[in-house]
């Protein structure tokens, strides 16, 4: 977590790193801070908490210089404070930078530090590092390196990297070598904007929006020199690099809010949309299959395939549940949904004929980018299904299916989660008419999936009944959600939803496991929110409801249209059109995203920057 920018060009430094700020505030947001340089002076503003304070500070103390850097942080070593806020000076202020990661060995690098007579002020790992380059570069000076040569600054940065233990993405000023910036990455993202006479960096592409559409994203263990009218890359194995610029096709408009208050809330409007542009292109009516450009894989290593991993973290995680259940039933493939935390470091067997997917909005969550990593290393054909293009977990699979459910601003994912459960439903049609699968079945599921948008068009429309139970129970202070089969995973999600953005305690279950424990939490003032669309077996999540009821629990169901059972049985019900149970997950999810929404609301907490949380987790 944790946002970069930088910049070096002949325009006042200050605009962008502001702006690129607020675009990165989703990265995290405990506290901010600019250095700015003109000549040999290096402006240094931070400030505990949002970027809108620093903003604030800036307008009373403004800086001058047309190069500089930026960060917005989500702390991990020392607590939010000023100090503890980047960018960190090293040495005597010869050294100023900015930090995302996390340096395991920092302990160790702070008492050698420490005992060399370097001071520290703060608590952080990355003070460390803007002292150690401070190290490096008054030992090249002292064995007679040019001050004056690019290639001295650069040599203190490579001998610091050599001693990190960790993951960094690094951007970093010199007090006497004005005009240049070094920026160096290993597992933490980075990427360079290219202007006329003019570089930027950043964390991710969202900044760069406006300024360029050229960037070049920068690879592990890649150093970038950058200065007004050059970019020079270097790989530690391999030397000088040529420089792959893209072209990005992100516009202003995309992270626009519109006429919406928050941007979770905008995202879960434009689910008709997202949704949509997931299936977009990939149905084929001819052969009643669906098409992907990038899977990489030719149909007889396809059809090979024995066993599916899905590997992902949070929300994803829950989507990759959704898909297990579907990839099963319509492409008779086995299916195991691993958080990649564990599988990362788990050694499973896996058949030389199992196929990793990682699951991925960001695409730079760093547990998930480490459980493909040793996936690939086993030799599996592993495969991304991400929305941001370009993305570390993109870049490095070795083909994928990206969402196109543009820009995800909200902390809490919400349409990443419906355009993933699309992608699988398309692979498990794709995957099942390479097997099993009929050709009318590959027909019936295609007409479903077009009618989706619509069916979540319908769904929305049960806005204003969530507000009213959202003003019935916003106080309470512990939920259980409750699906079976396809909703299980919904009614995790629904409590995750709840969880991060309202902070009231939510657990979410397979309605049936209810009885094996926590039964126990049910009374009148803990709520039951049953996701109980008619399916296989609704009966026995009647029965399941009926036992809350009789322990005076009080009932939430999410249901068919007309279903009049459940409303005898509910306190309140609300109402989602009917579809085949393998698509229910997509509708059923919307009401609980807005349900989490409109009682985070009534709490006066901030939806779209709930506390403790970032956007894109770069940190194990
Ligand atoms: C919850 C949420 C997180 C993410 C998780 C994985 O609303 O957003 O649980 O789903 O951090 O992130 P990605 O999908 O970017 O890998």
């Amino acid at each position: 977590m944790c946002g970069i920018v930088g910049y070096i060009g002949a325009k006042p430094a200050s605009n962008y790193l502001l702006e690129g700020l607020f675009r990165l505030e989703y990265r995290g947001y405990d506290s901010a801070g600019i250095a700015v340089q003109s000549g040999d002076t290096i402006a240094v503003r931070k400030k505990t908490g949002r970027v809108g304070q620093l903003a604030e500070l800036l307008k009373a103390s403004p800086v001058t210089g047309t190069h500089g850097i930026g960060h917005t942080r989500w702390a991990t070593h020392g607590q939010p404070s000023d100090t503890n806020s980047h960018p960190h000076t090293g040495g005597n202020g010869e050294v100023v930078l900015v930090h995302n990661g996390v340096i395991e060995n920092y302990a160790t690098l702070r008492s050698q530090l420490q005992e060399l007579g370097y001071v520290f002020h703060s608590q952080t790992d990355t003070e460390v590092v803007a002292h150690l380059v401070a190290h490096q570069l008054e030992e090249e000076l002292k064995l007679g390196s040019d001050p004056e040569s690019n290639a001295t600054y650069l040599r203190a940065v490579e001998l610091t990297l050599k001693q990190l233990k960790g993951t960094y993405g690094l951007g970093v000023l010199f007090r006497d070598k004005p005009g240049l910036l070094i920026a160096a990455r290993l597992g933490s993202p980075l990427v360079v904007g290219v202007g006329k006479d003019e570089h930027y960096l950043a964390s991710d592409a969202s900044p760069l929006v406006g300024y360029t559409d050229k960037v070049v994203y920068l690879n592990d263990h890649e150093i970038a020199m950058i200065t007004a009218n050059s970019l020079e890359i270097l790989h530690r194995d391999t030397g000088s690099q040529t420089p792959h610029i893209r072209v990005l096709e992100q516009t202003a408009s995309d992270t626009e809010l519109g006429q919406f208050e928050h941007y979770m809330l905008k995202e879960i409007f434009e689910q008709p949309t997202s949704i949509e542009n997931a299936f977009r292109g990939r149905l084929d009516d001819d052969e009643a299959t669906a098409r992907f450009g990038g899977l990489n894989l030719d149909p007889q290593e396809l059809r090979r395939i024995d066993r599916i991993v899905l590997t992902a973290c949070g929300t994803s995680w829950h989507a990759g549940l959704v898909g297990e259940y579907i990839i099963e039933e319509f492409a008779r493939i086995p299916v195991e949904v691993e958080y990649a935390s564990e599988l990362r470091y788990r050694n499973p067997p896996m058949s030389e004929r199992t196929m990793v997917f990682a699951i991925t909005q960001s695409g730079e969550t760093a547990d998930t980018l480490a459980a493909m990593r040793e996936c690939k290393r086993k030799g599996h054909p592993t495969l991304a299904i991400c929305n941001v293009v370009g993305s570390s977990i993109a870049r490095e699979a070795d083909g994928g299916i990206y969402l196109h459910a543009g820009p995800e601003v909200g902390v809490a994912s919400t349409k990443a989660f419906t355009s993933q459960v699309t992608v699988l439903t398309l692979l498990a049609l794709f995957m099942g008419r390479i097997r099993h699968l009929s050709y009318p079945a590959g027909q019936r599921m295609i007409a479903n999936l077009r009618k989706m948008p619509d069916k979540i068009r319908q769904t929305l429309e049960c806005h204003n009944r969530v507000k009213e139970i959202a003003r019935k129970y916003y106080t309470a202070e512990n939920f259980l959600y409750l699906g079976r089969l396809h909703n299980f995973p919904v009614a995790l999600e629904g409590a995750l939803k709840l969880k991060e953005i309202s902070y009231i305690h939510a657990e979410g279950y397979p309605a049936a496991e209810m009885k094996h424990g926590p039964i126990a939490l049910v009374d009148e003032q803990t709520p039951s929110v049953f996701v109980v669309p008619r399916c296989q077996i609704y009966p026995k999540v009647i029965s399941n409801m009926e036992e809350v009821r009789a322990r005076r629990g009080p009932i939430i169901a999410i249901a068919c249209e007309g279903d009049d059972k459940v409303a005898e049985l509910a306190d309140d019900v609300i109402y989602v059109p009917d579809v085949d149970e393998y698509l229910q997950p997509m509708v059923t999810s919307v009401p609980l995203q807005l349900l989490a929404y409109e009682i985070a609301l009534l709490r006066g907490c901030n939806v779209d920057r709930p506390r403790n949380l970032a956007k894109s987790v770069t940190v194990e």
